[in-house]
């Protein structure tokens, strides 16, 4: 393949954009036909507005030309396949096969794993049942209260972020925790909140050798066993009281936990697309099956658009493109995901991970280097509070960056004027972002309250807002199982599009490997061991910390 840059539909853009010298998005508002027909999205309820978008409705032909040279289509096509597009890895990434709620079988190897996809879904709701109707209980007979997931990475962003979003559908007389980082604190502090006798540890971890998942389901082991200072429930109990999520049954059992007490998952689930497998098991808990299952489905129906929608109508392929318009043409380096919904709080931290672990990639493919930017830093806070926060550089700052705006326009949350004032927040700020203010405005404004002119003249410049910056828009009805599925599934394949696009393996994650192995090294000498080879800042650090721990 050839390079990005080098491709004939690239140039064909660069040469576009360079038509767009002093382009105006309110000006492309007001005069370009069908603009807003063209660049606004309907699926169900889910609005999906682009127009304010540094781009034109030939902006984004000209971007599908690109998306078809790069062999959009045929990469789709492959991964719902079942084809081992992961080839680093040899795998294939099949996120897609676990909410694929037809009868669609999905070949690996020339097996179909709907069969095993559907047992382990049967597994899980029979588990989740025997809980919240008490015939599972802890070693002492109580009923089971409260869930502590232990996982990192996928193995709780997605399962964290979406009980978080769901919790008016928290099943009652149950409580989620998460426990991710190995600093003892976050472990601690959940446990002071827990009783031994009703709490269950679901360890989730794919591979079941993270060293902070490891770490964390020991020492939650220990707590539950106890010991003759702080008795426990004893080693019996632990059968009681944990369950494992993993693809590795030898190192759950090996843990001490029964593999009939492990949900199963395969190799072709990448850790960051895993909140639809057996890692949901903590989100079924919480929300119940049904709950989980609709979540699946609004999946399914988001990969049902995705893989048979024309290109010119598929949402998560022209989010993805006019993602990659906005950072290749308008030199943005960051994007901002902003849901103006406190439930969706942990969905920026969701989102990085998926976009910047999949994404994060300097060589292509066929392992050449990249000879343009991939994907951006993510980031990104609920509305209203970053609008409090760091909403000042989005208007008034040096960088671009581009915003999706996500709200539901109902709540669960009914309260005087609050989701009122919420929805206009959200709308005021694209409006804002693509406005802005000029010195006229602001002179005419300042001259208003009075002050007089030099005083104008001076503090002016520091209340003009460029304006022309770009934003999306989503709005849905509310954050239910169902439509959250929806935007998580198409924030995925906004991955896959932009991967595609840059030319790189969306589905590898080398680059966490490197910190992990000299991690290992640098213990054994925080314990005491011999000193490793390293850089002279390295073994001061070292030396520093081994000092003051003496
Ligand atoms: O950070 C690297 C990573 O491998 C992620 O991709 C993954 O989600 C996380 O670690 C946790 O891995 P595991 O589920 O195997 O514990």
């Amino acid at each position: 393949m050839t390079s990005l840059t080098g491709s004939a539909s690239y140039q064909a853009l660069a040469a576009h954009r360079r038509s767009l010298e002093g382009f105006s998005i309110l000006s492309a508002l007001a005069n370009e036909v069908g603009r807003l027909d063209r660049m606004r999205m309907r699926h169900e309820d889910l609005l999906v507005d682009t127009s304010k978008s540094l781009a034109t409705t030939e902006t984004l032909t000209l971007l599908l030309a690109l998306a078809r040279e790069r062999g959009l289509p045929a990469r789709i096509e492959a991964m719902f396949r079942g084809d081992k597009i992961n080839v680093t890895e040899n795998r294939a990434v099949l996120h897609v096969a676990l909410r694929n709620l037809s009868d669609r079988p999905i070949l690996v190897d020339g097996e179909d794993v709907m069969p095993g996809v559907r047992a382990v879904l049967a597994k899980i709701r029979a588990f989740v049942s025997s809980v919240h109707d008490g015939s599972f209980r802890g070693a002492t007979g109580e009923k089971i209260t409260d869930i502590v997931n232990i996982g990192i990475g996928g193995s709780d962003l997605g399962p964290f972020m979406v009980c978080e979003a769901l919790e008016p559908y928290w099943h009652a007389g149950i409580r989620p925790h998460f426990v991710s980082n190995v600093d003892g604190a976050h472990l601690g502090r959940t446990l002071k909140t827990l009783r031994r006798e009703t709490t269950l540890f679901v360890v989730a971890s794919k591979t079941f050798t993270t060293q902070e998942t490891i770490t964390n389901a020991q020492s939650a082991r220990a707590w539950l066993v106890g010991n003759e200072i702080d008795p426990g429930l004893g080693e019996a109990a632990v059968q009681k009281h944990f369950v494992a999520v993993s693809t590795n049954a030898k190192e759950v059992s090996a843990f001490g936990i029964d593999v009939a007490n492990m949900f199963e998952f395969w190799d072709w689930v990448g850790g960051r697309y895993s909140l639809w497998s057996a890692i949901g098991l903590s989100i079924a808990l919480t929300v119940g099956m049904d709950h989980f299952m609709a979540l699946l489905e609004g999946g399914h129906v988001m990969d049902e658009h995705f893989r048979t929608t024309p290109l010119e109508e598929n949402i998560p392929t022209l989010l993805g493109l006019l993602g990659v318009w906005h950072a290749h043409f308008w030199d943005a380096h960051t994007f901002a995901v902003l849901p103006y919904d406190q439930s969706m709080h942990r969905f920026a931290a969701w989102l990085q991970q998926g976009d910047m672990e999949s994404n994060g990639k300097s060589v292509t493919l066929a392992g050449e280097k990249v000879d343009a930017p991939t994907g951006p830093v993510v980031w990104g806070e609920p509305g209203t509070n970053g609008q409090h926060a760091f909403y000042q550089l989005i208007h008034q700052g040096t960088r671009l960056v581009p915003c999706d705006f996500l709200a539901p326009t109902r709540t669960y949350y009914p309260m005087g004027e609050h989701h009122a004032i919420l929805l206009a927040n959200v709308i005021a700020q694209s409006e804002a972002l693509a406005r802005g203010k000029n010195i006229d405005e602001v002179r005419a404004e300042l001259g208003k309250s009075g002050m007089a002119k030099d005083e104008i003249e001076a503090l002016a410049p520091h209340k003009v807002f460029s304006g022309n910056r770009p934003s999306n828009v989503l709005l849905f009805d509310r954050v239910d199982p169902r439509t959250l599925g929806k935007i998580l599934a198409l924030y995925e394949h906004r991955i896959l599009v932009q991967g595609v696009i840059f030319g790189v393996n969306s589905f590898d994650q080398w680059g966490v490997e490197l910190g992990k192995q000299l991690a290992k090294s640098v213990l054994a000498e925080l314990r005491g061991g011999a000193p490793g080879a390293h850089d002279a800042s390295t073994r001061a650090l070292i030396a520093e910390v081994r000092s003051r721990r003496e």
